[in-house]
């Protein structure tokens, strides 16, 4: 297992760019099951989590081909008259993100069997509101020996109120009611940018989508989609990743490609604790303040302030002036960075969903343990600014949703390497 190296070594300056989303890429990446032919997908990241939701789809029958092209990887992936529309749970535990084919399988190939997928680090995460909006749309749904089994002749269009706001709930059916008989209404619907951009791509295949980005969704449902060309949206977690890694070090970074409008409570609180952030023709570009400023943050869906940057805006805070306060709303266990950032010698005490975090002036490097994707992402943050050497170990956590990130903060005058494990 790989670990990350890095020594505090100043404020970060020059400019990177945020890679293809990944929240994005899985749910467009699993939407080529709707449409017989090859589909070109290009601004893909090469992550961990693609990697799987291709393995799923090449299990399934489909072909993929990762093309590397000048700027961006470029996928290609070819969906025929047969599939084998199972995903098996060896694949399904490693990242849940794979019960996204449900609603394509159901939906163009009337059967489905996914693994259920377990919960994770952050919490138990279960599919209930998936599976009650399908079974709104006609799916017969069966639970059996850990798999979800689901059938439909033909689904059939209706209303979908959903109990709580769930980002892949609302794409699963957003996607099977692209082909279902007749209309479908998506009530409180996520908001999520991503959401939006895969009605974009369903659209561009003939789908008859309105609403995305709003938390009433309309969808037509049509006799058939076509293969589609699609380059896919910057990641904004990402882009908000390498903005705290400006505020952090107090450094000057411009991130090209990341999109204002994904951001804005991002944004709005890197502001509020003193950062300097301007929108230039290309990117988001920040200016660290020496020492940053407190601030409470408190999770929320789209467009409130993204679970996603929870982790990483507590590294900056752990540096404040003051104390802040962290309400994590959207997951029950989304604190595991906690006690390793305590381990670099943040203050910070956390009960039950809320976090009290005493910005301390220093932080002093130590050996640190990731336990999942943005928990990782804050070690390495809080060891760009911490004095001595940091070593966070476990970073295949990192590599699911960052592109070689140790690459883009060296790029940027960090004192950060890989050590192969
Ligand atoms: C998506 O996960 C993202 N993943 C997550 O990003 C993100 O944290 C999350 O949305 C919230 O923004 C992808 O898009 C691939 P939810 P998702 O369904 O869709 C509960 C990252 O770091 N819930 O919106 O799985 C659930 O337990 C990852 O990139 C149910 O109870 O999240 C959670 O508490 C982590 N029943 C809340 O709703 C359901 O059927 C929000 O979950 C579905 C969800």
């Amino acid at each position: 297992m790989d670990s990350i190296l890095i020594t505090g070594n100043g404020p970060l300056k020059g400019t990177t760019h945020a890679s293809g989303a990944k929240n994005a890429a899985l749910p467009i990446l699993a939407s080529s099951l709707l449409a017989e032919g090859t589909h070109t997908f290009r601004n893909v990241p090469a992550l961990a989590d693609v990697s799987t939701m291709l393995k799923v789809l090449t299990t399934m029958g489909a072909k993929s081909e990762r093309l590397s092209g000048k700027k961006s990887s470029i996928c290609e992936i070819e969906v025929g008259k047969k599939v084998t529309p199972e995903a098996p749970y060896e694949l399904v535990k490693t990242m849940r993100a794979s019960v996204l084919v449900l609603g394509p399988l159901v939906a163009r190939w009337g059967r489905a069997r996914v693994s259920m997928p377990g919960g994770c680090a952050i919490g138990a995460r279960p599919i209930d509101q998936h599976l009650k909006g399908l079974a709104k749309l006609g799916a017969e749904i069966e639970l059996h020996e850990g798999y979800v089994e689901a059938r439909a002749k033909r689904l059939k269009g209706g209303t979908v109120a959903f109990d709580l706001i769930t980002v892949t709930g609302t794409e699963n059916v957003m996607m099977a009611a692209s082909l279902a008989k007749g209309r479908t209404i998506i009530e409180n619907a996520a908001r999520e940018p991503e959401v939006e951009e895969l009605a974009r791509v369903l659209n561009k295949m003939g789908a008859r989508i309105s609403g995305a980005g709003t938390d009433v969704i309309t969808i037509d449902g049509v006799e058939g989609l076509k293969p589609v060309d699609h380059a896919i949206i910057a990641d904004r977690i990402e882009a908000g990743t390498l903005l705290c890694a400006a505020a952090i070090t107090g450094g000057d970074v411009l991130v090209q490609h990341a999109v204002p409008e994904h951001l804005e409570a991002v944004l709005h609180k890197l502001r509020e604790i003193g950062c300097k952030v301007t929108v230039e023709h290309d990117g988001i570009r920040l200016v660290g303040p020496a020492r940053v400023s407190p601030a409470d943050i408190k999770t929320r869906e789209h467009p409130g302030f993204p679970t996603d940057m929870q982790a990483q805006l507590m590294a900056v805070l752990a540096t404040a002036s003051g104390t802040s306060v962290i309400t994590e709303n959207i997951f029950e266990n989304r604190f595991m960075h906690v006690a390793e950032l305590r381990r670099l010698g943040a203050d910070i005490t956390a009960e039950g969903n809320t976090a009290v975090v005493r910005g301390q002036a220093k932080l002093s490097g130590a050996p640190v343990m990731a336990t999942d994707l943005r928990a990782s992402a804050s070690l390495v943050l809080a060891g760009l600014k911490a004095e001595g050497k940091t070593l966070v170990g476990r970073v295949y956590h990192l590599d699911r949703g960052y592109e070689r990130l140790e690459k883009k903060l060296k790029a940027l005058g960090a004192n950060i390497r890989r050590v192969k494990g």
